[in-house]
């Protein structure tokens, strides 16, 4: 079974990879994705200066999901760019996700990354979990300003991570806004933010940050994640690459993103829950999957989803 992908004219060997944010911040971190199944090293979402993140708790899985507000711990892209020269080793693709406060600090990341040569860049857009800071792909307008710098500056091709949308409008506004300014991919979705777990039994809420608000991941957002990729499959076709994440427990979830229009999937939670080894239980069940359904190879399955 052919697993392999192509993405903003990169090849991978297997399509599937961790998402950012998840076991991929420190540099054991990244060499464990080195050495695993999984088909690229995607980055922690780096800013200018190391952060600690949010106070703990701030991670807490749960019967159907998970719930974040880790607030961009990571290294800084300096100690970034140092690494990425030394996980070309593991001879796969590394993208570096790039995030921060502030456009300039997205500007300044992007022009120190460009000399460690990642393959791809991953712009995250859909951060949910700065107090104060919204996610920027909820501002069309913003967006296109700062995709444009980043166009200017970026010598590897790049793509966006978006946060859910849920109207069909906001899918053609943001679809046009990729047109206009030339993204080689985009990842979809970021989770879905300021979502609420409590725990009854205690009267409390599971995560500390902001009074308890995250982001969402996990199995319970896969319709939200596999409307945003089939949107925008629909919107832009074959012109950009999409990444599929979002609530990707089993191989028969990895199967749904690719008809749905995904070229890639990228797992979040359950990279947590289960470590690296997650990614050959997924090859193994993808491989079954397509099998079962006539397919020889993730391309021939891309976007054959049926309507009625
Ligand atoms: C964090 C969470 C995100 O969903 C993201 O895109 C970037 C950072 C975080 O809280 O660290």
């Amino acid at each position: 079974m052919d697993l392999s992908t192509t993405i903003a004219g990169v090849h991978f060997s297997t399509c599937l990879m961790n998402a950012s944010g998840a076991r991929c911040v420190t540099q054991e971190d990244l060499e464990q994705l080195g050495e695993s199944h999984a088909g690229a090293i995607v980055t922690k979402s780096m800013t200018p200066l190391a952060r600690s993140g949010n106070p703990e708790p701030r991670y807490v899985s749960f019967d159907g999901g998970s719930i974040n507000s880790m607030g961009l711990p990571n290294l800084g892209y300096p100690a970034y760019a140092t690494l990425i020269p030394g996980l070309r080793r593991f001879k796969k693709p590394i993208v570096a996700s790039i995030a921060g406060l502030k456009p300039a600090d997205f500007l300044e990341a992007v022009s120190a990354i460009n000399d460690a040569k990642p393959d791809l860049m991953e712009v995250n857009l859909s951060c949910p979990n700065i107090p104060g800071k919204p996610q920027i792909g909820y501002d069309f307008q913003a967006s296109e300003e700062l995709l444009l710098r980043v166009r200017d500056l970026a010598a590897v091709p790049f793509g966006v991570k978006l946060p859910p949308y849920f109207d069909p409008v906001h899918h053609e506004a943001m679809a046009e806004v990729l047109s206009r300014v030339g993204v080689s991919f985009l990842t979809v979705i970021n989770s879905v933010g300021n979502g609420l777990v409590l725990d009854p039994e205690s009267e409390t809420v599971v995560i500390k940050p902001k009074g308890g608000f995250g982001g969402i991941g996990g199995r319970m957002i896969k319709p939200v994640a596999l409307a945003n990729v089939r949107a925008f499959w629909k919107l832009l076709g074959d012109t950009v690459q999409i990444i599929g994440t979002g609530g990707v427990e089993t191989g028969q979830d990895v199967f749904e993103h690719i008809l749905c229009g995904a070229s890639a999937v990228q797992i979040g939670t359950v990279l947590v829950d289960e470590h690296v080894q997650v990614f050959e239980r997924l090859e193994r069940e993808l491989a079954e999957w397509l099998k079962k359904k006539g397919y020889d190879s993730v391309n021939a399955c891309r976007g054959k989803l049926k309507e009625l």
